[in-house]
């Protein structure tokens, strides 16, 4: 190997230190062709950092004190009419920021979509209710149509990982970007880490191939940095970034009232929030921890502090974080200069993989460790930030399962339920079953209409419904 790969051996090196010599256990039994693919893999791991990890993130698990727990304050649904005010200048500032292209989309869609399990990228899966365009173009045309609104261009960055990038791209291609101009969709991958098991070993699927995951969607904020997509959105003079998950099929994107909120207070990073459904519910709350801002895991959230009430009986932690946020990019560049990085949490995982005698296993039982990074680790260094309180009906209904919750069923019934509750708010009747499901099926484009006010210039409300509707 010394002679023959000179330019590997302190990869090697440091694979062996970091006790991870093993995956050259097939070393004299594989070609030179996968010879080199396996020494490109390990020159791309740091093992040191590896086995910190492993150390930090498993052996010993962060608690983070809840002594000091309290709720943040947040821009609540605006009801009275001094709320309605400020969301209306807030609408306002957004709009000129969108107007002036001073704003980005950030669509992180590196993730493995694992638990729904189709074949490719989970934004090309097909989604809408009568027409199936897939999650990709529904994100595309809510742009184009953005654009239109406020005569200007909105770029677009979309972050893959190493395994969906060439048939995001491609899907794109086919598609001809969805009416966008190609030049403004720009795409970039995350990193991949190393897949170990339960005592921290690398995980092999062949006997030249280290198993890889994507690194968390806080691997967005390296990736930002590293894949030089910052420079070219401040080439482009953004100012702000919208960022959102591929997966959840009813976010506002550029949302105006969310862009003017966070302008205005000058805000490094915003957060969109909604009210927990029930105490258990598999969402991320948001809170202050000795006055700072943080984002608490479900699973890291003691049962005192999920079930403690507020005098009035509602929950007292209840600002589920849906992942829609604003970051602005003067903050970013501060948080590279002070050289932090975003902290790795582990996710036990079933993952197949070769055994030492060479055989592939499928396990029963969760036997490997992924490793990510989450973008709200990010919190900790923010000095000034808004949440704002949205409505989950309107605006978070994210695609997790192939079935029952968060599934393409639930997401499809609640775009159809939002249209209905636009079409009925506008004044045309529309059926409902007992559990408040509109009856048939409804599908407004977003080149049609963007919300309900669009909507209400556009349709009679003298329309009949007569079970299926596409505009
Ligand atoms: P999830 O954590 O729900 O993961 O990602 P997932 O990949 O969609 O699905 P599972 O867990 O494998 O079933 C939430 C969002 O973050 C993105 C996903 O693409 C999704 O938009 N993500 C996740 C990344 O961009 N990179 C990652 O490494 C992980």
């Amino acid at each position: 190997m010394e002679k023959e790969y000179p330019g590997y051996l302190r990869h090697v090196k440091n694979a062996f230190e970091a006790g991870q010599i093993h995956i050259f256990r097939w070393w004299n039994e594989i070609t030179a062709s996968e010879k080199k693919n396996l020494l490109d893999q390990v020159s791309t791991i740091d093992f040191g950092l590896i086995k910190k990890v492993f150390n930090d993130a498993v052996l010993k698990p962060a608690r983070t004190s809840r002594d000091n727990l309290t709720p943040p304050p947040i821009i609540t649904f605006p009801k009275k009419d001094a709320e309605k005010e400020m969301a209306h200048k807030a609408k306002l500032t957004g709009e000129i920021s969108l107007q002036k292209g001073e704003i980005a989309i950030l669509t992180v869609a590196g993730g493995d979509g694992t638990r729904l399990g189709i074949n490719g990228p989970k934004g090309t899966f097909l989604i809408t209710p009568i027409t199936r365009k897939s999650i990709f173009q529904l994100h595309a045309e809510k742009i184009v149509a953005a654009q239109k609104r406020y005569n200007t261009r909105i770029p677009w960055y979309i972050m893959t990982s190493k395994s969906n990038d060439s048939a995001t791209q491609n899907f794109f291609k086919v598609h001809n970007f969805f009416g966008l101009n190609s030049h403004q969709v720009c795409f970039f991958t995350q990193d991949m880490v190393p897949v170990v098991d339960l005592q921290g070993n690398v995980m092999m699927d062949s006997k030249s191939n280290i198993i890889m995951s994507p690194n968390g969607h806080g691997g967005a904020l390296m990736a930002l940095k590293e894949k030089n997509v910052l420079n070219d959105m401040k080439r482009r003079g953004i100012k702000n970034i919208f960022y959102h998950q591929v997966d959840n099929i009813l976010v506002k994107i550029a949302d105006p009232v969310f862009i003017g909120h966070h302008m205005r207070n000058s805000s490094e990073v915003s957060l969109k929030i909604v009210k927990k459904c029930d105490p258990e519910e598999k969402v991320g709350i948001v809170v202050y921890i000795d006055g700072n801002l943080h984002m608490i895991e479900y699973s890291e959230l003691s049962r005192k502090d999920m079930y403690e009430k507020n005098e009035n009986g509602t929950l007292k932690y209840h600002a589920g974080n849906i992942a829609v946020h604003m970051i602005n990019i003067d903050f970013l560049e501060k948080v590279y200069q002070s050289g932090e990085s975003l902290p790795y949490h582990a996710a036990i995982k079933k993952v197949p993989y070769l055994d030492e005698d060479g055989n592939v296993i499928d396990p029963k039982q969760n036997n490997a460790i992924k490793f990510e990074s989450f973008i709200f680790d990010i919190l900790k260094y923010v000095k000034k930030s808004v949440i704002m309180e949205v409505l989950r009906e309107d605006e978070f209904s994210p695609i997790k399962n192939m079935e029952g919750e968060n599934s393409p069923e639930t997401s499809r019934q609640d775009m159809v339920n939002q249209f209905g509750r636009w079409l009925r708010n506008i004044g045309v009747s529309i059926p409902v079953d007992v559990r408040g499901n509109v009856i048939g099926l409804i599908e407004i484009s977003p080149c049609f209409a963007m919300d309900e006010e669009e909507l209400k210039n556009k349709v009679d409300k003298q329309l009949q419904f007569n079970g299926k509707l596409l505009l």
